[in-house]
């Protein structure tokens, strides 16, 4: 059998690196950031998706010298000038708590009736050469005045996506992943990897 080749996936989270390597086309593998001795939180220090991702997916290919890529995602709403955004996790604060940064948006966002956002994925690729490029999801969609359903993370309660009448909560992860802005950049990203 043909050996697989592996991709570093810039990521600590266990739960979306395990989702990722599930969904990996043809002859790859995924390999981790322990794997070249590296434990600790991932340098994120931009001020956009785009640079987030490019950091995290360049600091692996730094230390492995393989193929490496990241995603970084976050919600921009119209009316706060496309805040959280880059922000997203820790919005309300350094505890990252979902229910805390909900109640900040849904107060800045009260009496507003422009309620238009869009969750975005970028996904970085750097190649064994050294060469980026990005890759990107979007899910349009509006804000809920009030929180409705109990399945996700994040701000899945008061996202409800285009044409459709429930939140993404609200929603098994099935049909969340059909059309969320994560399965579209790994759609696309997959297609470049393994056309
Ligand atoms: P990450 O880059 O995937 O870790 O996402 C950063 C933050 O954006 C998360 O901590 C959430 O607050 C928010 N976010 C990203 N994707 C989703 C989603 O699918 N549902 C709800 N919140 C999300």
């Amino acid at each position: 059998m043909p050996e697989s080749i592996p991709l570093v996936f810039a990521s600590m989270n266990p739960g979306k690196r395990a989702e990722i390597a599930a969904l990996l086309p043809g002859p790859f593998r995924l390999a981790t950031p322990e794997e070249f001795a590296w434990t600790g939180e991932l340098p994120e220090t931009g001020r956009t998706l785009e640079d987030n991702a490019l950091q995290k997916a360049r600091f692996l290919y730094e230390r492995s010298g393989l193929g490496s890529f990241a995603d970084d995602s976050g919600l921009e709403v119209d009316a706060l000038g496309g805040a959280p955004g880059v922000d997203s996790a820790h919005y309300a604060g350094p505890q990252r708590n979902a229910s805390d940064n909900i109640r900040l948006l849904l107060g800045q966002l009260k009496g507003n009736s422009t309620r238009t956002a869009r969750f975005k994925t970028v996904i970085a690729w750097v190649d064994a050469s050294g060469s980026a490029r990005t890759f990107e999801g979007v899910v349009e969609g509006r804000i809920l005045e009030v929180p409705r359903g109990h399945h996700g993370f994040g701000y899945d309660p008061v996202f409800v996506p285009a044409d459709s009448e429930r939140s993404f909560a609200e929603m098994s992860s099935e049909e969340k992943n059909a059309m969320s802005h994560r399965a579209r950049a790994f759609k696309a990203f997959w297609a470049f990897l393994h056309p």
